[in-house]
């Protein structure tokens, strides 16, 4: 039988432990991940104690205070700390989450952060997100139109026309969907995962845009939709609870129908 191992240097190791202060009588455990590519060592997991007392209610609060009192180096994003810029994203206690909107009490006992899975790793809890944003930005998410616009007037919408966009407008480009897929993982380079293909759907559906042909044509391909295999990891991964698997499956479904 084959035996596979990883790369000595990609093993991740036991690292440093922070003790709370010795007046801290409510604590809590945080085991967080921790890589610097820079500096030719393994990954490893570093554990602090945090004193609950002192500290919000949120995964994004403890991480904050540890980096302000206990660990300077400790690297992550952060910006809105209220889930609407989507830059917190991380894997915490087992799943994709924000950071900021994720109770600690949530939390089953020590609390695991690790990067957002299957990405290249900048530091500590920051993934590179190059290739994401190039996917995105591949289905061109701005509104393509030929005619002119009304000279007195913007392109007006229906309510209903408008609700179609409702939704998937709200995504906040946070990455835990497309994080969460399995195609992805394996596929990234090639497919385009559910986010991009959430913001796809946004402007295929959009009563206003005038290049709905085009954006399918874009997406005939095995790869760049046709590798979601309607898992909907991505659609419970969702902190907005938006549905990509759903989109996506709408876009299939358009893809069908003009073939008729
Ligand atoms: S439904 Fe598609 S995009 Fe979502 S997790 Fe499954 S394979 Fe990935
Ligand atoms: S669909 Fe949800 S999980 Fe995916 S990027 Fe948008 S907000 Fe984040
Ligand atoms: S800090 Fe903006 S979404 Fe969490």
């Amino acid at each position: 039988m084959a035996k596979f191992t990883l790369p000595a240097n990609s093993k991740v190791t036991r690292g440093r432990a922070f003790p709370a202060g010795s007046d801290a009588t409510n604590t809590r455990e945080f085991v967080v991940y921790r890589f610097d590519p820079a500096s030719g060592e393994n990954p490893r997991l570093d554990t602090y104690h945090v004193d609950m007392d002192r500290c919000g209610p949120m995964v994004l609060d403890a991480l904050i205070k540890i980096k302000n009192e206990i660990d300077p180096t400790l690297t992550f994003r952060r910006s809105c700390r209220e889930g609407i810029c989507g830059s917190c994203a991380m894997n915490i206690d087992g799943t994709n989450s924000l950071a900021c909107l994720k109770s600690i009490d949530d939390c089953n006992g020590a609390v695991k952060i690790y990067p957002l899975p299957h990405m290249s790793v900048v530091k500590d809890l920051v993934p590179d997100l190059t290739n994401f944003y190039a996917q995105y930005a591949s289905v061109k998410p701005w509104l393509e139109t030929q005619t002119p616009p009304p000279p007195d007037r913007e392109r007006l919408q229906s309510k209903e026309d408008q609700e179609k966009i409702n939704s998937p407008s709200a995504c906040i480009l946070c990455a835990c969907c497309s994080t969460a897929c399995p195609s992805y993982w394996w596929n990234s380079d090639r497919y385009l995962g559910p986010a991009a293909l959430l913001q796809a759907y946004r402007w295929i559906v959009d009563s206003r845009d005038e290049a709905t042909g085009e954006r399918l044509d874009a997406l005939e391909d095995p790869f760049r939709l046709y590798r979601c295999h309607t898992i909907l990891n991505c659609t419970s991964a969702c902190p907005k609870d938006l549905n990509p698997g759903r989109a996506i499956a709408e876009i299939k479904k358009l893809m069908t129908e003009r073939r008729h």
